[in-house]
């Protein structure tokens, strides 16, 4: 496949050696904002750059008919409006906040976990807790915020909030510390004991590599989906 790369920092970077090695091949590397003329004319776009820039980013790719994957993080209040043009102009779009295997199948026991213990709420306090490195722009991650979405689904909250702020929801710790790939858990905890569930990430490799095989998948696709449809889980 010809694949653009939107953002060229430390993802982009990796997702480029691990394209290359399945044998893809990459016509554009950008640090900018994508337009007709510097993307190349790709089969589909990887899109890893920042919370700012992602939304433009997307739009111009989708107006183009050039299906999107997308691995930022911290935009999605415009999640919505994106999706609508990607069916409108009858192309594809994949967003998730993680691209890992593990981090997906952790994502399904979160939910199955949840399940377990909604009849016990009154005993039990359900909270999360992500650990990253200290230049991640935004918190809580991407990927906290699915897991809270997924204790929302099989639960009786209806938000979440980050921890240490006002007001109602399920509460996120955020915690920011020097060069860690990133580390997410979910608590139970009773007066009695403690149930915990957690992933820890070694490298940025099974992010990269999680993308290039979405990239592989979307192929021919028309529509919005995500990780879970790649992994089947
Ligand atoms: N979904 C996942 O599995 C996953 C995994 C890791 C990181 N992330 C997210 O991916 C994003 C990128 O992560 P990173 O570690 O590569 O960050 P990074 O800071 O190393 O790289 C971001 C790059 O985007 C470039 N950029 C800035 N403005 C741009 C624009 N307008 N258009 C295109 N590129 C622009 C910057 O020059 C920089 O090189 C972050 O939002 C991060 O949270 C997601």
């Amino acid at each position: 496949m010809k694949i653009a790369l939107v953002g060229y920092g430390k993802m982009g970077k990796i997702i480029d050696q691990i394209a290359q090695s399945r044998g893809h091949e990459i016509v554009a590397r950008l640090a900018e904002t994508p337009t007709v003329e510097n993307l190349n004319n790709p089969d589909v776009v990887i899109e890893f750059s920042n919370p700012d820039a992602a939304y433009q980013n997307i739009k111009n790719c989708l107006e183009l008919k050039i299906p999107v994957i997308c691995g930022t993080t911290g935009w999605l209040e415009q999640r919505s409006e994106i999706e609508a043009l990607a069916v409108r102009e009858n192309t594809a779009f994949l967003y998730s906040s993680n691209f890992s295997l593990g981090i997906n199948l952790f994502f399904a026991l979160n939910k199955k976990l949840a399940q377990l213990m909604h009849p016990f709420s009154e005993e039990y306090r359900v909270q999360l807790e992500e650990i990253h490195h200290t230049h991640k722009k935004d918190a809580p991650s991407g990927t906290a915020i699915s897991l809270a979405e997924g204790v929302i689904e099989n639960s009786d909250f209806t938000s979440w909030k980050l921890e240490k702020t006002e007001g109602q929801g399920l509460g996120i710790f955020a915690l920011r510390k020097d060069e860690v790939p990133g580390t997410h858990s979910v608590y139970y905890r009773s007066e009695v004991d403690e149930i915990e569930i957690k992933h820890t990430a070694f490298s940025r490799k099974g992010f990269a590599s999680g993308a290039v095989m979405a990239a592989e998948w979307i192929k021919g696709k028309k529509g919005i989906f995500n990780m879970k449809d790649v992994f089947g889980v």
